[in-house]
């Protein structure tokens, strides 16, 4: 498209996509391999020998998926029959068309993002067509042992909120700023937990979170955070006889463990203190990108909330699920979440969603690979604006808290980048820095 950027792609020979397909790739799905065989026992037990042979298929294909990645083959029409198939073969004709006959799609030649989502979708593929074993999710483990590592944090968050929930009443408009804003930057910082940036090595918080905010505040490259609080309010004051719920907030999820539990006590947060009356979740609706939240994720989180051995966790956990029962929380997954486009093409892909999304009175967006999505995962010069980046993806007002760990970054200062590249060459893909990024239809 004529003055938007190309996307970025392994074809940069050393570039991040580059180091990204050609050593992670292969180093998640060898992970998944070991994981699955190392639960052989597991399947055995709970189907006998048709547990074994899935084992065995599932490993068969998913070897010839990390061949096929790594020798730069052709991508291949999915075949599982999911209702998201016909969609992707879609895409994967267009990407044919538009390469002509001279190139192939292929890994390392095709858009980063479109491959990497491909790759998720084609592990999920080879269970699906193992059906014992069809639901399997190989990341569980990674999952749940992040959640497990930072309970500490986790405990000590729930007592910040608590403690905030119990004076709530008696809190200046000041008072409740600055705990809005630390809660909004314990999620921000949270998004540093993700398993698929070390190829699922880590994903925990082992530190409180809440005393290492002001030591991070320099880490954070750009903060429109003051944006968001002002959509807040005004969205109080406005009745609006057109909306069925005043003060909608929506958030579409990215990582389970410490980074989904701040996101939880975000949402306490808002609905407690009056600022939001309802909270719509967006998860995934497969295992995605390692460590992303499916319904299963965030139906456990509240559960393991609600039974630990500490006063104020499980007395969170057992509020977070009265709003699930209540329905002032509730969970969505759409099938777009799980497919490579870029936001800015969500009307055309999923009109459905993003006439779900302008119902927001805020779309809180989390996370890198939803930053990427936001801006295209385009080669963008880091001074476009982020308005520019987005092409017209705007539903509602919308706000996206991320740490940088792919090499895309809009919105900066002249020279700000320069700067950072001399100091630091990888400054966007450490999860070192972070930006709150916002962006409005309603001001334009
Ligand atoms: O390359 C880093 C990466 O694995 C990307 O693939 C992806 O954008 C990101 O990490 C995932 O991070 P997050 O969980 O913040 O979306
Ligand atoms: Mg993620």
């Amino acid at each position: 498209v004529a003055g938007v950027p190309p996307s970025l792609s392994a074809k940069v020979v050393g570039s991040f996509a580059y180091f990204t397909v050609k050593d992670r790739f292969p180093t998640i799905v060898t992970k998944v391999i070991d994981t699955i065989h190392r639960n052989k026992n597991k399947f055995f037990e709970e189907y006998g020998e048709d547990g074994i042979q899935a084992e065995k298929q599932t490993i068969s294909f998913l070897s010839k998926l990390r061949n096929e990645l790594q020798t730069d083959k052709p991508l291949l029409a999915l075949t599982d029959g999911l209702q998201d198939v016909e969609s992707w073969n879609q895409y994967l004709q267009r990407h044919q068309r538009l390469e002509g006959d001279q190139e192939s799609v292929s890994w390392f030649k095709s858009p980063w993002l479109y491959v990497e989502c491909y790759m998720y979708r084609r592990i999920q593929e080879a269970f699906w067509l193992n059906p014992p074993i069809s639901g399997y999710d190989p990341f569980n483990e990674g999952k749940t042992q992040g959640f497990f590592e930072s309970q500490q944090a986790v405990m000590a968050l729930c007592t910040y909120l608590e403690g905030v929930k119990k004076c709530m009443d008696e809190l200046s408009k000041n008072q409740l700023l600055e705990h809005f804003n630390k809660l909004l930057l314990v999620s921000l910082w949270g998004n540093k937990c993700d398993l698929s940036i070390s190829a699922g090595q880590e994903n925990s918080q082992k530190i409180n979170p809440l005393e290492v905010l002001n030591s991070l505040q320099p880490f954070i490259l750009v903060d429109e955070s003051n944006m968001v609080w002002s959509t807040l309010i005004s969205a109080q004051k406005q009745e609006q006889p057109g909306k069925a719920t005043p003060c909608r907030v929506d958030i579409v999820l990215d990582n389970a463990g410490f980074e989904l539990v701040s996101d939880l006590v975000l949402a306490d947060f808002l609905v407690s203190s009056g600022l939001a009356c309802k909270i719509h979740f967006h998860g995934k609706c497969m295992p995605w990108f390692v460590s992303d939240v499916t319904a299963n994720d965030f139906q456990w989180t509240i559960r393991q909330t609600m039974a630990a051995n500490h006063k104020w966790m499980s007395k969170s956990g057992v509020q977070w699920q009265r709003y699930v029962k209540e329905g002032v929380w509730c969970y969505h997954d759409h099938p777009f979440w799980t497919q490579p486009h870029e936001f800015c093409d969500m009307a055309a892909e999923a009109p459905d969603l993003y006439t779900t999304l302008q119902r927001a009175d805020l779309v809180l967006f989390k996370g890198d690979l939803n930053y990427r999505k936001l801006t295209g995962d385009r080669a963008w010069d880091h001074t476009v604006s982020f308005d520019t980046a987005l092409r017209g993806f705007g539903p509602a007002p919308l706000c996206i808290l991320r740490t940088l760990k792919a090499n895309i970054q809009v919105g900066l200062q002249q020279g700000q980048g320069e700067k950072l590249s001399s100091e630091d060459p990888d400054w966007m893909t450490r999860g070192k820095y972070a930006v709150i990024q916002f962006y409005s239809p309603l001001s334009e």
